[in-house]
């Protein structure tokens, strides 16, 4: 058996777009997974849309969507994100897909059905109960006044104003945050996973203690096995009990053999991870069973420093006492802040925008390089600076390391054809110098030490750019009889050039892959560093590989969008002489206007376009089923992005020509158009105004 690696991601919350923070976080990870892939072993990359729970259920009606077209719009916008920064997930699926339903319902059978004792137990407990919702609340949406400092609409976790915890039952006059009625308290039986059992309490033990977690990390979770903080605030001995239920109506899995129960979304959420490894399984025609029985299988998981718990305690727990393979690693990362220090929202991510950035036609690679500059293996958070970034970039990425192939590359095709010479004694010492680095090199991105490798590599690119200071190639160039020495010290760059490309591979696949192309070369692996390029090797001509960052890109990128308010007519002091700014079209006959089929559409879901400042994504549903009687939607592109943002739509009705024929754009199929107004000269009087139908009007309804 090979050893095999399955590594993942934790699954994004289904309810909004990538934030940066999500990004890093992929990208972290696929550094890691391309240099699995170089060293030549065999790695799965996967990840899933985490679908479940009351806040995305809550969305999708508050959008008048089902909970699973709501999640539908989300998928469809994940894809030009991941292939913008060049993340290679080899699976992206959903939580709520049948892999993940039957999973999850067969590893719950298994933990209350274990053979040494059930490690299942039902309990009744009180909640708030919304009477006209009819449902009981989470305490995200349960409000009041804090018991404390008497802040008024505080939630029922914890005071945003005094920092004080409590339970939701603390609040001095508690309302529903969904209908504003006083909830009620009423009684429930849930399930819960008996983490308090000893079997259990001396598996994490070990589990989380044998040295294989980040030191810091470990540490943190010790604590937990001595006190730990109740909702109420006060604290108890060791480990408690975890609910992982919830009552009807709940956008979940329900519990087999319990009617109306569902599992809590942090139960089906990891087996997400596995339902991902075997959707994908399925698509190559492989036995998910025996991938799994893989002695030689390693599985880990990166996460983020705030759902340690879940990934340390519950889910080791969970795959154990269910007779199930757990993790080898869970990798932690701190936060990414954005702006020095500034604190950015976990949902909303504020401050440096993905797409923005993309749409602006800034380099990906840029950020990968500087994410990478500044990761290290230890649960620290990083921030984004601007300043930074740029130096970073510009100074060494481009200055030590793209510069060193445009130095060489231009004498050897202007003077030889292209042609690599031999290696002067000189140059050969210094190639060794660069190649003997590989293994420490190796061992940094194994170990996840992004920052010292590229540190490591860009020491190695001013010894480079130290020897072609001290060779001088342009002053060789003009001297009689020197052609050799020139192209001897030519081939040296180009050679140091391909191992340095080698060591930034993983961070800069797609800058590895142009390189590839222009040396005319063998895809680089840390395997094949070491072998030749033999003299009389012909490379390509040199195109530039990577453009400066320029500073209007950052300053644009922090611009904050200029909105046009809809409601903000622009005011005008000459009287227009034509309405609209355009004379009234010639008169057709109602058969013409008949050929036009206008529908009411819903705005499903809405996103901004990766390379486009104009465009908006509009995920429409027209009422419209597939061939297998499926809810269809439709795709559409608009040009109102310098008026909306994406979450000013989404949810929205509007008035859609159902029967244009579909347009092909370079973002991809727009299926018809949404109706909007807007004057004749857009400059002098700006502003879209997208069509919104009374209220009443439904998804398909047409326009007569
Ligand atoms: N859905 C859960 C995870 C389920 S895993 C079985 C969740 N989703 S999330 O969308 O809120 O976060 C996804 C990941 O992004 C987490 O690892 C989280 O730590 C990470 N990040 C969220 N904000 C972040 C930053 N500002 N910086 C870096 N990573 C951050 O939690
Ligand atoms: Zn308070």
């Amino acid at each position: 058996m090979t050893r095999q690696l399955f590594v993942t991601t934790a699954l994004p919350y289904a309810n909004g777009n990538f934030h940066i923070g999500h990004i890093m976080e992929y990208i972290q990870a696929d550094i890691w997974v391309r240099f699995q892939k170089m060293m030549g072993r065999p790695v799965d990359f996967v990840c899933a849309d985490d679908t479940h729970g009351a806040p995305i259920m809550i969305a999708a009606e508050k959008a008048g969507v089902t909970p699973q077209q709501f999640v539908a719009g989300i998928a469809a916008g994940r894809k030009q994100y991941l292939d913008g920064f060049h993340i290679g997930f080899d699976n992206w699926h959903s939580t709520d897909g049948p892999e993940n339903h039957e999973l999850a319902r067969q590893i719950y059978r298994d933990l209350r059905d274990n053979p040494e004792g059930s490690l299942i137990e039902t309990r009744v407990i009180e909640q708030f109960f919304d009477p006209e919702k009819n449902m009981f609340l989470p305490d995200r949406f349960i409000k009041g006044e804090c018991p404390k400092c008497h802040a008024k609409d505080q939630y029922g976790d914890n005071c945003e104003v005094c920092g004080t915890v409590y339970a939701p039952t603390d609040l001095i006059n508690p309302y529903s945050a969904l209908s504003g009625v006083k909830p009620e308290l009423k009684s429930s039986e849930h399930f819960f996973f008996k983490l308090s059992d000893p079997r259990c309490v001396a598996f994490l033990e070990n589990w989380t203690q044998d040295g294989k977690l980040q030191p810091e990390v470990a540490n943190k979770i010790k604590e937990w096995f001595t006190v730990r903080t109740n909702p109420d605030g006060s604290t108890s001995e060791g480990l408690g009990d975890w609910d992982i239920s919830r009552d009807a109506p709940y956008f979940g899995i329900e519990i087999p053999d319990a009617p109306g129960k569902y599992f809590y979304v942090w139960l089906d959420a990891p087996i997400g991870y596995l339902a991902s490894l075997k959707n994908l399984c399925t698509q190559r025609g492989m036995d998910y069973d025996a991938y799994m029985a893989n002695p030689e299988l390693k599985q880990y998981h990166f996460i983020g420093k705030d759902i340690v718990t879940f990934h340390t305690l519950f889910w080791p727990a969970t795959l154990h006492f269910s007779g199930r393979k757990t993790p080898d690693n869970v990798f932690v990362h701190g936060f990414l802040t954005v702006h020095n220090g500034e604190k950015m929202s976990k949902s909303r991510g504020t401050g440096l925008d993905p797409l923005k950035y993309l749409s602006l036609g800034m380099n990906p690679e840029w950020l990968r390089y500087y994410l990478a500059a500044k990761l290290s293996a230890r649960n620290e958070d990083i921030d984004f600076n601007a300043d930074d970034f740029m130096s970073r970039v510009n100074s060494d990425l481009i200055g030590k390391f793209v510069n060193i192939a445009s130095r060489a590359a231009g004498f050897l095709s202007k003077r030889f054809d292209g042609k690599l010479g031999v290696v002067p004694e000189d140059g050969a010492a210094l190639l060794h110098q660069l190649r003997i680095e590989r293994t420490s090199i190796e061992m940094m991105y194994e170990g996840r030490e992004y920052a010292k490798a590229l540190r490591e590599t860009m020491l190695l690119a001013d010894r480079v750019n130290a020897y072609v200071d001290a060779n001088k190639p342009w002053d060789l160039a003009k001297q009689a009889g020197q052609e050799a020495r020139l192209q001897g010290v030519c081939t040296v760059c180009i050679k140091a050039f391909r191992v340095l490309t080698c060591y930034l591979k993983p961070v800069l696949p797609e800058l590895a892959r142009q390189v590839e192309t222009f040396l005319k070369i063998e895809p680089l692996s840390f395997a094949n560093i070491g072998e030749p390029l033999d003299a009389g090797h012909v490379i390509g001509t040199y195109q530039h590989l990577m453009q400066r960052v320029d500073v209007k890109q950052l300053e644009a990128l922090f611009e904050p969008p200029a909105l046009i308010e809809p409601a903000q007519t622009a005011t005008t002091t000459v009287a227009d002489t034509k309405p609209g700014g355009e004379d009234i079209a010639p008169t057709i006959s109602i058969e013409d206007f008949a050929r036009i089929d206008l529908r009411i559409a819903k705005i499903v879901a809405c996103q901004a376009v990766a390379g486009s400042t104009k465009l908006l994504q509009l995920t429409l549903d027209v009422g419209e089923t597939d061939d297998a009687g499926q809810p269809k939607t439709r795709n559409v592109f608009s040009g109102i992005a310098s008026c909306y943002q994406p979450e000013q739509l989404a949810g929205k009705l509007t008035v859609l020509v159902a029967n244009l024929a579909p347009r092909k754009m370079k973002f991809g199929i727009s299926d018809g158009m949404v109706l909007a107004a807007s004057h004749a000269d857009e400059k002098a009087q700006p502003g879209i105004y997208v069509l919104e139908p009374s209220a009443g009007a439904r998804p398909g309804m047409r326009i007569h």
